[in-house]
């Protein structure tokens, strides 16, 4: 156990020192992964010059000793009270019913002390009391709103094309030093691709990645798959052929978020692969063809996946080629041309349409400007968005032995974005 910790530590110290060597080499200059917020919600000691209670408003104002103000309702003030009685600390959790909120509270008497916390009587007599800093990132302006937003879910892509300079990470770094995992699902989740290397030419480094990150998700497929040339394949993928753009299990109504190809073994003709940003080129189409786009963000397609392998299955599912979200921007790509269903349940006269549509998506797909081409090595761990990312591979020469082979497995973007936040609580040692 000891001799296991050291280990580790002696591990973590040796890679400190050869990840700042190796800084220009693992080809992510610069350190925004770092920024912590500075204004409205986080960490600026925040102080209050003065609060009220406006008569017939439901709300408290807040006024901050930097001359900026706040709103809080009365109801979400009341609602979220931290007593023990309405908050269970342990759980981090509301204990208060919802059948006990009154909707049109107004609290009976506001106090201020030490400019660092406010207490609320309410016409009960129940007592609750809010700490400047936790209300100042509570804010309901937009700005602060936003700010909270991007802290909590990291919504900013980069988008790329060709160019795209892949981001690599040595893979025994963001197994042993958190700094490092923290760069890589940041990075992930911006720009959508990073190549891990370095990692062992055998199976089961995938299985130790998802101890990792938390868990792997686990499908009809297993836990983990083998991409070989197979007799009777029960899927495309596990052929010599041409896979075109994809992306993984659309059948599914909750596609996995995130993939990774781990190469233990490559062929010395084909098998290249590429990959695109579905986003980027979803807004190309957004612009260039507003119907096409339309059509492919409303119609459902259907899905099917059929057979045996971790138990036998028999899936269906239904799917927008394009799903956005309430501003028309694309937030899931879900486009399998080996699994899309013969059965298509929209009438006869939408469906040329809808194939020229989806014709139009693939060629800007295909476009040299868009898809990037790359070889795995043996060793290498190709970790993706596939809700934005679409990947294929090259075919490749079919033999009596198996010359190419990768193993697979899938994560939920909820796992991966849960170890970013508690990795980045650890390397910016934030609450
Ligand atoms: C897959 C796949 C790519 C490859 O298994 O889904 O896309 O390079 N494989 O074999
Ligand atoms: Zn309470
Ligand atoms: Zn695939």
């Amino acid at each position: 156990m000891w001799r296991l910790a050291a280990r580790v530590l002696l591990g973590t110290k040796v890679h400190l020192v050869t990840r700042r060597l190796l800084a220009g080499a693992a080809n992510l200059q610069c350190c925004w992964w770092r920024t912590a917020r500075r204004t409205h919600t986080g960490y600026m000691s925040a102080g209050i010059r003065k609060v009220e209670a406006p008569d017939a408003e439901h709300l408290i104002r807040v006024q901050w000793e930097d001359g900026s103000e706040s709103c809080y309702p009365c109801v979400w003030l009341r609602d979220n009270c931290q007593c023990p009685h309405c908050f269970l600390h342990s759980a981090k959790a509301r204990k208060l019913l919802f059948e006990d909120l009154d909707v049109d509270i107004v609290a009976k008497e506001v106090t201020l002390t030490d400019r660092k916390k406010i207490f609320i009587t309410w016409p009960d007599e129940h007592t609750s009391e809010y700490e400047a800093e936790w209300l100042k990132k509570r804010c309901f302006s937009e700005a602060a709103r936003a700010e909270m937003r991007e802290d909590l879910f990291l919504p900013e892509h980069q988008y790329w094309g060709s160019d795209l300079q892949l981001p690599k990470i040595p893979f025994e770094e963001i197994m042993y030093d958190d700094e490092s995992a923290y760069k890589w699902l940041c990075t992930l989740k911006k720009m959508g691709v990073v190549l891990l290397t370095g990692a062992a030419a055998r199976q089961g480094e995938l299985v130790k990645l998802g101890h990792r990150i938390g868990f792997l998700r686990l499908t009809f497929y297993g836990l983990t798959w083998q991409v070989q040339d197979k007799a009777d394949a029960n899927n495309v993928a596990y052929t010599t052929g041409k896979l075109c753009f994809h992306t993984d299990y659309p059948v599914l109504q909750h596609p996995p978020g995130v993939q990774f190809l781990h190469c233990i073994k490559q062929t010395a003709t084909g098998g290249e692969s590429e990959i695109v940003d579905g986003f980027h080129a979803a807004n190309k189409l957004k612009h260039q063809n507003p119907q096409a786009y339309q059509i492919l963000t409303s119609t459902a397609v259907d899905y099917t996946d059929i057979g045996v392998d971790y138990c036998d299955f028999a899936v269906q599912g239904k799917q927008r080629i394009i799903d956005v979200d309430y501003r028309g921007q694309a937030v899931r790509i879900n486009f399998n041309n080996a699994t899309r269903d013969t059965v298509f349940d929209i009438p006869a006269e939408e469906v040329r349409p809808f194939y020229a549509a989806l014709k139009e998506f693939n060629d800007l797909l295909n476009s040299t400007e868009h898809k990037f081409t790359f070889k795995l090595k043996p060793g290498d761990i190709v970790t993706f968005d596939n809700w934005r990312v679409l990947h294929g591979r090259k075919s490749y020469q079919s033999g009596s032995e198996v010359t190419r082979h990768l193993e697979g497995a899938y994560a939920d973007w909820d796992v991966v974005m849960s170890r970013l936040r508690l990795l980045r609580k650890r390397v910016l040692n934030r609450d």
